[in-house]
């Protein structure tokens, strides 16, 4: 047989046995929205049926669309398995002719024909009918279509409407599935109650014997008084051996201190692990990020690619904190405790401990740094004004310049301040980015190896009288 009968023979049988998406004849040509408004599109859509129920896997499916400074529109779309586990898939889809907007093509592998996406009529806030069709040698077509909507449930009357309108388009709906969208909520308030943090160590700042790196205890107290068990991230290992980490924890925080963060061992892991985490977010994973002082320090270097850092008269001060209008939404502050964020605003409950900052005007006009992170918090030397607290626009990733660990586990400087409020603020920061790590399931590959990473294989010891530190995890 010719190949092309033999394509023609399996497609046809793939067609009867799957349902009936292959017809004969060339694909219909309905009319679509007029006037589409492609930015009104934009947001969530759930399934709510499709044409035809290939490839049923998950339920829950929904899509989200967000444009794109070229006019693009980002896909992402998302279904839930029998497992508990999100499967997701990201694409970009492009308005082919601008005098059409309402029809699109979506691609979602390079090397993979695109698919058409039609948008036959939406009212943007509740239902939009999308039918998507391609023609083979003139002589069949195979077609899909999908009623979405802005929640998991369509009103019956619009959704008879919507198949009334598919079949005066020509389509045949006899096989047009149910989506399930039910036990959805539930399954996305799913937790991990067993989240385990990573801590970057660091090498030592002066040599010290039979050590190489450290971590300050009080980063493994913050963490674990919030539920969270702790996991040291050694210095030199290699990138094989970080990646592996990364799949088996469910955060990571960068402490402060005093290591380079353009050329060090914690720079180099720091950097594995923040492009591992943007990898994992952008693929639905959900994988948080904290930096703290230097480690804000660091994340900035990161996503900016430069070292953007100005000299401040800020080593060892403790201050109130002088939030933005976006800190009382942001999902760092938005469950503290009005009384709380009263209190935080008005006395000095954050302790600074730093001779360089990134300058509000710094931060503004660096396009890396302001699209990527919304401030929430700033401070002022007396001189220059500079960001103390930032939380990524679409990305579980956070820094403060200040430190939330001190307030209830050093003693050894009189600048840190111990009030109820200021202990209180060392738990609810710990409390929220605890609660960002139980939202994914990394996990060890086996108890053994979980248990050979915890931190319980190592002691603190009482640091030299001279630190700032009361005790150190010493590698
Ligand atoms: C876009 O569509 C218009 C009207 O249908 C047509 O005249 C024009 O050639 C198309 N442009 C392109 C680039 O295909
Ligand atoms: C990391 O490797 C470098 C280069 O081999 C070495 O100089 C340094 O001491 C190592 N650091 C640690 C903390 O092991
Ligand atoms: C730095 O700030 C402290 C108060 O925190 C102040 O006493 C000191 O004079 C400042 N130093 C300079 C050089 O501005």
């Amino acid at each position: 047989m010719e190949a092309f009968q033999v394509l023609f023979v399996l497609l046809l049988t793939a067609a009867a046995a799957d349902g009936q998406s292959l017809h004969f004849g060339r694909c219909p040509n309905p009319p679509v929205q007029k006037d589409f408004n492609v930015a009104k599109y934009m947001g969530t859509w759930y399934e709510i049926e499709k044409l035809p129920a290939l490839f049923e896997r998950g339920k829950c499916n929904q899509a989200s669309y967000s444009l794109l400074s070229d006019g693009t529109v980002r896909v992402h779309n998302a279904e839930l398995l029998s497992n508990g586990k999100i499967n997701s898939i990201e694409g970009v889809a492009k308005v082919k002719n601008s005098t059409q907007p309402a029809i699109l093509d979506v691609s979602f592998f390079k090397g993979v024909p695109d698919s058409p996406y039609w948008v036959l009529s939406t009212d943007y806030q509740s239902y939009s009918l999308v039918y998507s069709c391609a023609d083979y040698y003139g002589t069949f077509h195979i077609d899909f279509a999908w009623i979405l909507a802005r929640t998991r449930l369509l009103n019956k009357e619009v959704l008879s409407q919507l198949h009334d309108e598919l079949v005066s388009a020509g389509v045949s709906i006899n096989h047009l599935a149910v989506s399930d969208q039910t036990g959805c909520e539930r399954a996305k308030a799913k937790i991990n109650e067993r989240p385990i943090i990573g801590i970057l160590a660091q090498e030592n700042r002066t040599p010290a014997p039979y050590s190489t790196a450290y971590i300050a205890a009080s980063y493994v107290k913050f963490l674990e008084s919030a539920g969270a068990r702790v996991v040291p991230i050694m210095v030199n290992q290699t990138a094989e051996q970080y990646a592996r980490l990364f799949n088996s924890i469910n955060g990571v925080l960068f402490p402060g201190g005093s290591a380079s963060i353009t050329s060090s061992g914690y720079q180099r892991s720091a950097k594995i692990f923040y492009e591992l985490a943007i990898e994992a977010n952008k693929r639905g994973d959900y994988f948080p990020v904290w930096g703290t002082c230097l480690g804000y320090e660091q994340l900035t270097v990161l996503t900016s690619g430069d070292k953007l850092l100005s000299r401040t008269n800020t080593s060892g001060v403790p201050l109130p904190m002088h939030f933005t209008k976006e800190a009382k939404q942001s999902r760092m502050f938005k469950s503290f405790p009005a009384e709380l964020m009263e209190d935080l605003a008005s006395e000095p409950l954050t302790e600074h401990s730093h001779k360089w900052s990134v300058s509000v005007l710094t931060h503004n006009t660096n396009n890396d740094l302001k699209n990527f992170y919304k401030v929430l918090s700033t401070n002022t030397d007396g001189e220059i004004e500079f960001v103390s607290t930032v939380e990524a626009y679409d990305y579980p990733i956070y820094g403060t310049q200040w430190h939330p660990e001190k307030n209830a586990f050093e003693w050894r400087r009189p600048y840190i301040p111990h009030s109820p409020s200021a202990v209180k603020t060392t738990f609810y920061m710990a409390q929220f980015f605890v609660n960002e790590a139980r939202k994914n399931f990394h996990r060890f590959e086996s108890e053994e190896e979980e248990r050979s990473a915890l931190i319980y294989n190592y002691n603190p010891v009482r640091a030299v009288p001279n630190s700032v530190f009361e005790q150190k995890y010493m590698f």
